[in-house]
């Protein structure tokens, strides 16, 4: 998992993740990357999945994850990342906050690597009149987890539906790339490295 968060939300959520694929049986690295180091960047390229995670600043992913992102031009270029499963959570101070246009942000640089995004695979939650805001995806995402958290609220107090939803994420996830390891044992990876931009040397 590699994640940036500035005052510890989105570091809160991504612990919710964390514990999520760790309960469906995957290890799990945590990958901080406003303090990435060469371990780290190892553990990203040897992963099965990489779930990434950020805070909405002015409407789209943080400059501490967006520095990350292009840092990974070389590994974009060779392939290194093709075919790893992907995913993606991002919490926002406002309910709304614009943060869907974090996660397409994550997605598409998820797609840049070649890598199989996999969505939050929840119905929306809290949008009909039985309806709760406690319910999981309570602020009613599909393309990822997307989270709230008041912006003076110390880190323990993120939303219990906004982590329970980032814990499903990360069952979700480490399910998907079970199945994708076991599927490579009878059929190759939907495309080799050869077949991406890279020139083939
Ligand atoms: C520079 C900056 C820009 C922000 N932009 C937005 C925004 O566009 N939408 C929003 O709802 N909240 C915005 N916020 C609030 C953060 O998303 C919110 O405080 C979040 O919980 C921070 O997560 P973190 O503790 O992981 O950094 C912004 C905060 C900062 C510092």
């Amino acid at each position: 998992m590699a994640y940036h968060s500035g005052f510890g939300h989105t570091a809160h959520l991504a612990d919710a993740v964390a514990a999520g694929a760790a309960e469906a049986g995957a290890r799990v690295t945590h990958v901080v990357l406003d303090a990435i180091t060469e371990t780290d960047w190892e553990a990203l390229d040897s992963a099965d999945a990489i779930v990434f995670g950020s805070p909405t600043y002015m409407g789209n992913v943080s400059a501490g994850f967006q520095a990350f992102a292009e840092k990974t031009g070389r590994r974009c270029i060779e392939g290194t990342w093709r075919d790893k499963v992907g995913a993606g959570f991002t919490n926002s101070g406002a309910k709304s906050g614009d943060k869907l246009s974090t996660l397409i942000s994550l997605a598409v640089f998820a797609a840049q690597h070649h890598m199989h995004w996999v969505n939050l695979g929840l119905p929306p939650g809290w949008n009909s009149s039985t309806a709760d805001e406690n319910d999981l995806n309570r602020l009613g995402f599909w393309l990822g987890a997307g989270a709230q958290t008041d912006v003076d609220a110390d880190p323990a107090r993120v939303h219990p539906s906004d982590a329970q939803t980032c814990h499903h994420l990360g069952h979700r996830v480490a399910s998907v790339t079970q199945q994708m390891r076991l599927g490579r044992q009878l059929t190759a990876a939907a495309s080799t490295p050869a077949a991406s931009s890279a020139p083939v040397r």
